[in-house]
C-alpha cells in the first residue's frame, strides 16, 4: 500500500479497492445504458446487435472485475469511519454494500446462464465471435433466469439510487469522511 494510501485522520480504500468501485461504477451505468438503448434501436439492426452485444460484454467484465474484488476485500478490512457510525447506520451499510456485491455477481451470471441455456450463445460486439451455448437448449429455464435478471435490474435501481443518496448524505448532511475514503 502507498503512503498516499493515508491521510492524516483519513485511511482510504487501498488503491486496486477504490478503482474497481469506480471502475465498476462506469460499467454499470453503462450496461444499464447499452440495454436500455436497444429499446430505440430497429430491431434486427445493427446498432440493435451492437448495444446487446457491448451489454454482454460490459457485464462480463464487471464480473471479472468483482471476484478479485470480493477476494481483496475479505483480507482488508475498511478504512474507518469518522466521526464513528452509529449500530443502526453501520447494520445499514453493511447490508446494503452486501447486496451490492451479490448484484455485481448474480446479476451478471444470470446473463450469462440465461444465453448460454437458450442455445443462442453470447455473441461478442463488433466480431463474428460468440461464446457458444450449451449443445442441449432449455427455452423455458433461458426465460426464467431472464426474467429474474430483468426483475433484479429493476430493483437495483433504487438499491444502487439509495446507495448514491447515502454518499451524498455523508457529504453533505454529516460531513464525515466517508466519500473521502473511496477516493
Ligand atoms: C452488471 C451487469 C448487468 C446489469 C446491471 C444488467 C442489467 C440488465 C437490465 C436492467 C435488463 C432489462 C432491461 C429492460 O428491462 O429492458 C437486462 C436485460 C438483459 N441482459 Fe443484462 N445486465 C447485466 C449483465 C448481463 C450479462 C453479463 C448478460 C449476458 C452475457 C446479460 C444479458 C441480458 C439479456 C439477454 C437481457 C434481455 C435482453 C432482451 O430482452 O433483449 N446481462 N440486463
Ligand atoms: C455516483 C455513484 C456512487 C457513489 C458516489 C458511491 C460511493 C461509495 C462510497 C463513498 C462507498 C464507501 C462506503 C463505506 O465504506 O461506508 C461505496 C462503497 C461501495 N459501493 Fe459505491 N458509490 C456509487 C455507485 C456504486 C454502484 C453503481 C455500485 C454497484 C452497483 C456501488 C457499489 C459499492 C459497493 C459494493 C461498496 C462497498 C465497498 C467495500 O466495502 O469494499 N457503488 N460507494
Amino acid at each position: 500500500m502507498s503512503t498516499s494510501d493515508f491521510i492524516p485522520g483519513t485511511s482510504r480504500y487501498s488503491t486496486f479497492l477504490r478503482y474497481a468501485h469506480w471502475v465498476t461504477v462506469v460499467l454499470v451505468f453503462l450496461a444499464y445504458i447499452s440495454i436500455n438503448a436497444r429499446k430505440f434501436l430497429e430491431r434486427g439492426s445493427a446498432e440493435r446487435l451492437l448495444a446487446v452485444e457491448s451489454h454482454y460484454l460490459i457485464g462480463i467484465v464487471v464480473l471479472l472485475i468483482t471476484v478479485p474484488r470480493i477476494l481483496v476485500r475479505l483480507r482488508q478490512e475498511a478504512p474507518p469511519i469518522l466521526p464513528a457510525l452509529g449500530p443502526a447506520s453501520r447494520l445499514a451499510s453493511k447490508t446494503a454494500h452486501l447486496a451490492l456485491f451479490m448484484f455485481l455477481i448474480v446479476q451478471p451470471v444470470l446473463g450469462v446462464a440465461s444465453r448460454l441455456v437458450s442455445g443462442r450463445g453470447i455473441g461478442m460486439p463488433l466480431t463474428e465471435w460468440s461464446i457458444p451455448s450449451f449443445a442441449v437448449a432449455q427455452p423455458e429455464l433461458a426465460k426464467s433466469l431472464i426474467h429474474l435478471h430483468e426483475f433484479i435490474g429493476d430493483a437495483f435501481y433504487y438499491v444502487i439510487g439509495m446507495h448514491i443518496l447515502a454518499a451524498l448524505w455523508h457529504l453533505l448532511v454529516r460531513r464525515d469522511n466517508v466519500l473521502q475514503r473511496m477516493v
